[in-house]
């Protein structure tokens, strides 16, 4: 271990800043581009050299102050030091590199759209249960302990004013040392809580989440175990009212603990840009559709839309929506595995659109097979930049061209970026 000032002089892809020294690279997180620190070296399992602040000699440009007393420690947020310009930049540059290595064009990448604090409406929690009291909150950045957040300016106020109640209650539910996860979503009908516990339910503890929900007008409770084996569903254990989301005009039942995108405008801005690709046209296909965030508007402007998803619930809750606004007959269903069983061969012919929204490790088999279609338009929303930069390559190279790319902030301060991308048939 070793004390020595460096100045910062660029921003990594996980928001560390970077100092060049003879000895090489050296991450420091939480120093800003400019900053003169005095740092603390250490080696990481990775081989890395990473740096720890001890402190500011000169800030630099860049640095901002930071919004919560819970910065640098919990593992949520990585660059709150930033100013919205610097901070803007560097995430549009995430975007960038990602393409940068697969030689991709990156004129074309528009400047990140980016939210407020307060918007985000969903959380997956850390709980565990001490002798003192339950904890609760996000982990520490590489490590296994929790945070017990106050505060948390990224969250919907809704969500984290409900943060003393879930302690309370988990105080009761949870044998002292034993851990739990909290899912907690502010639908647009009242939030709807998953409990991801380690025992099973009895009377009394129904009857102890009925007077929870009661006391904090939650919508739903759910129970989940806490390691879930195949086909372990959460279970609706109270159910007040009906958890919905609206999704365009569409009003959608949706199930526990279910995917949805992170904010309502992100999900708007999302949508706004798969609609103008679509362009009303007939033949639509939408790999991992989830709920129908983008299925239903799709089929509500006109089009015959085919979704397709690995999770059951969320094409049931797709479907009956469909059914209850009279889309049936324009909205097919099939739970898939993408990954083991892409659409191929005649499933992909005569189609208009594909749009495809896969999780963080993208759709590497899917973007193949589609790269050899003759598909005029597809949409690619992606949380990943490098998985999404590796399948528009295999597109690209089957002919496609990236007309579009555009970075979506839906996980303020984290190096999370999403982004919508069209590609056309050349
Ligand atoms: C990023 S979400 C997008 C959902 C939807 N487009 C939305 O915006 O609400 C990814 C979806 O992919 C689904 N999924 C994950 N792995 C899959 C797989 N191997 N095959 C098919 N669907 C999968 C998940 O169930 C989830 O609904």
């Amino acid at each position: 271990m070793t004390d020595i000032d460096v100045t910062i002089k660029a921003l990594g892809a996980k928001g560390d800043g970077v100092a060049e020294t003879d000895g090489g690279a050296i991450f420091v997180p939480f120093a800003a581009p400019g900053d003169l620190v005095n740092i603390r070296v250490n080696k990481s399992k990775d081989g890395r050299r990473r740096g720890k602040v001890l402190s500011v000699t000169e800030a630099g440009p860049d640095r901002h102050p930071a919004a919560c007393e819970h910065f640098t420690q919990c593992g949520g947020c990585s660059v709150q030091h930033l100013t919205p310009a610097s901070y803007q930049s560097w995430k549009r540059e995430i975007v960038c590199q990602a393409l940068k290595r697969q030689n991709l064009d990156t004129a074309i990448v528009a400047n990140l759209i980016t939210g407020s604090v307060g918007e985000r409406r969903r959380a997956r929690l850390s709980a565990r249960r001490l002798a003192g009291g339950t904890i609760l909150g996000f982990f520490e950045m590489g490590s296994h302990r929790i945070v017990n957040l106050e505060q948390c300016p990224v969250l919907h106020s809704d969500i984290t004013s409900i943060f003393p109640a879930l302690r309370s209650l988990l105080d009761e539910l949870l044998e002292v040392r034993s851990a739990a996860e909290v899912a907690v979503t502010r639908s647009d009908t009242g939030l709807d809580i998953t409990l991801l516990m380690p025992g099973e339910t009895d009377l009394t503890v129904r009857e102890t989440l009925a007077t929870f929900a009661e006391t904090n007008d939650v919508a739903r409770i759910s129970w989940k175990p806490l390691q879930p084996k195949a086909g372990d569903d959460a279970e609706p254990i109270v159910a007040r009212r009906s958890v919905a989301m609206k999704f365009g005009d569409i009003q959608t039942e949706i199930p526990p603990d279910a995917f949805i995108q992170p904010t309502s405008w992100g999900e708007q801005v999302l949508c706004e840009n798969v609609m103008a690709a679509v362009n009303g046209a007939d033949k639509v296909v939408e790999l991992f559709a989830g709920c129908g965030a983008f299925a239903l508007p799709i089929a509500m402007s006109g089009s015959q839309v085919f979704a397709v998803d690995l999770a059951q619930d969320h094409l049931g809750a797709l479907s009956r929506t469909a059914r209850s606004n009279g889309l049936g007959e324009r909205i097919k269903v099939e739970a898939r595995n993408l990954d083991r069983r892409p659409l191929a061969g005649p499933e992909l012919d005569g189609l208009d659109v594909v749009v495809l929204d896969p999780p963080r490790a993208g759709a590497s088999a899917q973007a193949g097979l589609l790269a050899n279609s003759a598909i005029p338009t597809i949409v690619y929303i992606s949380c990943n930049p490098q998985s999404f930069a590796r399948d528009a390559r295999k597109l690209i190279d089957g002919g496609y061209e990236l007309e579009s790319v555009l970075p979506i902030d839906q996980f303020l301060w984290s190096p999370h970026v999403e982004l919508v991308s069209v590609f056309r048939s050349s």
